[in-house]
């Protein structure tokens, strides 16, 4: 069960903790900025384990695990958020167990998806180990009973959200190639419903959008993350008084390009965990 710290023992400063492998956290970072305004923020990427979703489940669950217990001693959150589905659907319920911190995962938004549906027919694109997770299962069979996910991986769509926001040029062609691949399942053609189920996707919604067209509703699940993070935090003190932060496992030249999406996210101060 999620623990709420008690808000007196709570530093203003404190920040809230937005973890991913990559970028794809900085997607819910967004919907927590605008929906928190005062938090303090610091973003942890395991650039030095990027991509997660070719990794074995072991190897995830133990970086996780690893890197969260070391940032929480470091940075003392008020709480860690797990950005990421394919970190989430597989370590969540370990690291709960591990850290006393409140915890917030990002798990695939098929509930809402499944609300949303009228052909009955919902495509799920994600990474290859978070669309094999008994998770997203038991997501399918507790939400969606009766209605078709067709899950596809695409982890083209992870390197080249990493490049959108290197400003580098998008491969646009792997974005076609999905919704082709998806479109060729059977019940393809009638998705109307689209669960990125990995957070470095909705950086791709405009391409995203062109390639599926019109038709096809984008799900994710920033928001309500964002509004259970608020929820979990409400009546705690917050004051920004630095700025915010980014930190990474690995440099390899890839840092300086994200510069500026870090600036223009408000995050200044970068620099290697
Ligand atoms: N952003 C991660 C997710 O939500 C995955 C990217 C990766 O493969 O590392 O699943």
């Amino acid at each position: 069960m999620t623990q709420i710290a008690a808000a007196p023992d709570i530093a203003a400063d404190a920040p809230v903790l937005i973890f991913d492998s990559g970028v794809g956290g900085l997607s819910v970072l967004d919907a927590v900025r605008a929906a928190m305004p005062d938090a303090p923020l610091i973003y942890a990427a395991d650039t030095a384990g990027l991509p997660y979703g070719s990794k074995s489940e072991a190897e995830i669950a133990a970086r996780v695990a690893g890197l969260l217990g070391r940032m929480s001693e470091r940075y003392r959150p008020r709480l860690a958020c797990i950005a990421c589905n394919t970190a989430s659907t597989i370590a969540l319920g370990m690291v709960r167990d591990v850290l006393h911190l409140p915890i917030v995962g990002t798990v695939p938004a098929i509930k809402p998806a499944a609300e949303r549906t009228r052909t009955g027919t919902i495509g799920l694109i994600g990474t290859e180990a978070t669309i094999r997770q008994a998770y997203v299962d038991k997501l399918e069979a507790e939400f969606a009973k009766g209605k078709t996910l067709l899950r596809l991986a695409a982890p083209d769509l992870v390197a080249a959200a990493e490049a959108k926001l290197r400003g580098e040029p998008v491969d646009v062609a792997a974005i076609e190639r999905a919704a082709a691949n998806l479109a060729r399942m059977a019940d393809g053609k009638v998705i109307d419903v689209l669960v990125l189920a990995c957070t470095h996707f909705p950086l791709l919604a405009d391409e995203l959008r062109a390639a599926f067209g019109p038709d096809v509703a984008l799900v994710d699940g920033a928001e309500g993350i964002a509004r259970r993070i608020a929820h979990l935090t409400q009546g705690q003190p917050m004051a920004r008084s630095r700025p915010d932060r980014a930190v990474f496992t690995s440099d390899d030249g890839r840092l300086d390009p994200l510069r500026p999406a870090l600036a223009a996210r408000g995050i200044t101060d970068v620099g290697l965990l």
